[in-house]
């Protein structure tokens, strides 16, 4: 029976495949770390290959875990780490250089000399997004600018980009496909969000060559079929959306004034504001949350480049950790006299602040400063990055108009939501309710919906709602004096850090 359907979720640190079933329910799962590449201070590279070889070698694991072969799946979604730019030669389908991240920030200059020479509005207006290394566009020019004769050969339409969704769909269908959806177009710096399509102004600004750029598509759509060699037979692909709006759909975030936030290697929360593009007075980003039928829904985005990855500082960079969910006991066991800061801008800080020159600090220690205190204040540095971004979300969304009652609850989702020891005091700090849904995996679970839902085996985005569980909700407990002491501490912690 072609029931099942196959979420591939690329990220950051490992690719991942779910086997779900129609009713949401998971049947099989994989994961498998790949290598980073950390070439020069604030570079981060992978190997395309990497990310095409674990995403393989996962989707063969859980069909063979499952039992299934190609005539089991009904299709395939993909999502993927956004922003992540990829360049390869169109005849061999090799990339032509490493894949450069989303955190990297190589083009911290150029983006500082754009935005000097006064290009920054014209391209916040176009992309809602702002000039800042993390997107995609200022990459791309780095490689055709670093590899020898990479122009030219871009130029004579020899050489194709993608974010990750386009590089594993043209492996996948043995590059017979080069299209991406509006949520990874929209990540690029070089995608009108208004109208839907590429922008020549921006090619120019950039100087990519439009030749490069993928077909951009709904997030639910005919992404064509699997090369049948791959799983031994073809399977047809209809669901891509970046991680984050992946999220967004898994967490059923429909309704304008609803908002979530993803903890993976970073945290990502996006407000929808439905049909109305609502540009930001605070630094936010405006994005895409999916593309459906044509029709743009679109968010409010605040994104903070370092959420799990503080942890994993702790485990492999200060060996105070053997794993992650060993900061759950020793954080509660940090002395709470003590108020240590980490301010975790290993790449820089991103919003609201958007400085990719700063380098994180912790603040407060003293001799009595341990590893609990370290890992008390990693775990508290996400919830306060957090409450930034939850205040001016809140303050574009009083000014902007848009539609729909903005609720107060955030919907959580994430490796460190499993921490109930975080989640409390994200709660607690953000002086809000945070709901942890059942189904934690929905990212994945966004995917297999979009592809779930082309295929017409899953429901409308209504019904798919009705199906959210909730399994917790933490409510705030902490006095209001000691929330205020402890934000103003953050605040001034992160003024120090960026004082001219
Ligand atoms: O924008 C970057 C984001 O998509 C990466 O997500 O889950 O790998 O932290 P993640």
């Amino acid at each position: 029976m072609t029931t099942h359907l196959l979420a591939i979720d690329q990220g950051t640190t490992s690719s991942r495949a779910i086997l779900f079933r129609p009713d949401t329910s998971i049947v099989a799962q994989a994961q498998q770390e790949f290598p980073q590449h950390f070439p020069a201070s604030g570079w981060v590279e992978h190997e395309a290959e990497d990310l095409w070889r674990t995403t393989l070698a996962t989707c063969r694991a859980v069909m063979e875990q499952a039992g299934l072969t190609a005539a089991d799946i009904a299709a395939i979604g993909i999502t993927n780490q956004r922003e992540t730019t990829v360049v390869w030669d169109r005849k061999t389908g090799a990339a032509i250089h490493r894949a450069i991240v989303w955190q990297d920030r190589r083009t911290a200059d150029l983006c500082a000399r754009l935005r000097s020479e006064g290009h920054e509005p014209l391209v916040s207006e176009r992309t809602g997004l702002i000039l800042d290394p993390y997107f995609s566009g200022t990459k791309i020019g780095w490689i055709l600018d670093h590899v020898p004769g990479a122009r030219a050969r871009a130029e004579r339409g020899e050489l194709a980009f993608g974010t990750v969704d386009s590089w594993l769909l043209w492996k996948l269908t043995g590059g017979q496909v080069h299209a991406t959806d509006a949520t990874n177009a929209a990540r690029t710096l070089l995608f009108n969000i208004h109208t839907g399509a590429w922008d020549d102004d921006l090619l120019a600004l950039l100087r990519v060559p439009r030749s490069m750029l993928p077909e951009v598509k709904d997030c639910a759509a005919d992404y064509g079929t699997t090369q049948p060699e791959v799983f031994g037979g073809a399977i047809a692909i209809g669901g891509i959306a970046g991680d984050q709006q992946a999220a967004t759909v898994g967490q059923a975030c429909f309704q304008p004034g609803m908002i979530k936030s993803t903890y993976g290697t970073g945290c990502f929360a996006l407000l929808n504001t439905g049909p109305t593009a609502v540009m930001s007075q605070n630094r936010l980003l405006t994005t895409i949350a999916y593309q459906l039928g044509g029709k743009r829904t679109y968010a409010l985005e605040g994104s903070i480049f370092v959420a799990g990855a503080a942890v994993q500082w702790l485990r492999d960079g200060l060996g105070i950790l053997k794993n992650s969910a060993e900061s759950e006991a020793l954080a509660e066991a940090a002395d709470p006299a003590q108020q240590v800061y980490l301010v975790p801008a290993f790449v820089g800080l991103g919003a609201p602040h958007w400085n990719p020159d700063v380098r994180g600090a912790m603040f407060g220690l003293t001799r009595n400063s341990g590893p609990a205190e370290f890992c008390l204040a990693a775990l508290e540095s996400v919830c306060y990055q957090t409450a930034d971004l939850i205040a001016a979300m809140n303050a574009d969304w009083a000014r902007s108009g848009a539609p729909g009652h903005r609720t107060p609850v955030l919907r959580v989702d994430g490796g460190m939501v499993a921490s109930n020891f975080a989640m409390q005091r994200l709660s607690d700090l953000l002086a809000a309710p945070v709901d942890r849904p059942v189904i934690r995996e929905t990212t994945a679970l966004g995917a297999a919906y979009l592809a779930g839902y082309h295929a017409h085996i899953m429901p409308a985005p209504g019904r798919f709602a009705d199906s959210w569980r909730l399994d917790h909700r933490f409510d705030p407990v902490m006095p209001a004096e000691t929330r205020e002491t402890k934000l103003a501490g953050w605040r001034d912690a992160v003024r120090r850090l960026t004082l001219p």
